[in-house]
């Protein structure tokens, strides 16, 4: 399998319920490596920007104001199918159909507030790191678990 990379963001419910932790945690838990991470407060058009292939969803608008109402962590996971694993720790995107023990789950309000974010493809996982993440900010170090 091939080592990857991908976008994880952390949504402002997530800092609102004080989660940033345990979220980490399940990352490192099942090895996905944290190697670039930063809080930042999106402005609109940050997250008008990131979210551009849904803007003729319904719920682009409150999207956005939701994603611009506090801030986020912002952060590049690396491991073995990095993309798809991480999507397996998330959890379907709606937490009422999420799978038991996953982030959305466990911690979800609902499909708008739903804690984090995670890149759906490799070349999305490109495009999405390079839109917070110079090269220069994503570190290489070695993990003694
Ligand atoms: P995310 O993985 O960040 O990508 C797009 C986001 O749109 C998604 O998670 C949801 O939080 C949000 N969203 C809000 N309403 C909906 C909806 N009805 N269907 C899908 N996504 C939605």
């Amino acid at each position: 399998m091939a080592i990857e990379r991908t976008l994880s963001i952390i949504k402002p419910d997530g800092l609102e319920k004080g989660i940033i932790g345990k979220v980490l945690s399940r990352f490192e838990t099942k090895a996905l490596k944290p190697v670039a991470m930063r809080m930042q407060w999106l402005s609109q058009r940050e997250a008008e920007g990131f979210y551009a292939v849904h803007k003729a969803r319904p719920f682009f608008k409150d999207l956005v104001a939701f994603m611009t109402s506090g801030p986020v962590v912002v952060m590049v996971l690396e491991g073995e199918n990095a993309v798809a694993k991480n999507r397996e720790v998330m959890g379907a995107t709606d937490p009422a159909k999420a799978a038991p023990d996953t982030l959305r789950k466990d911690f979800a309000t609902n499909v708008e507030k739903n804690t984090v974010h995670g890149s759906d493809s490799t070349e999305n996982a490109k495009i999405e790191i390079a839109y917070f993440f110079r090269d220069t900010e994503i570190q290489t170090y070695a993990w003694k678990r």
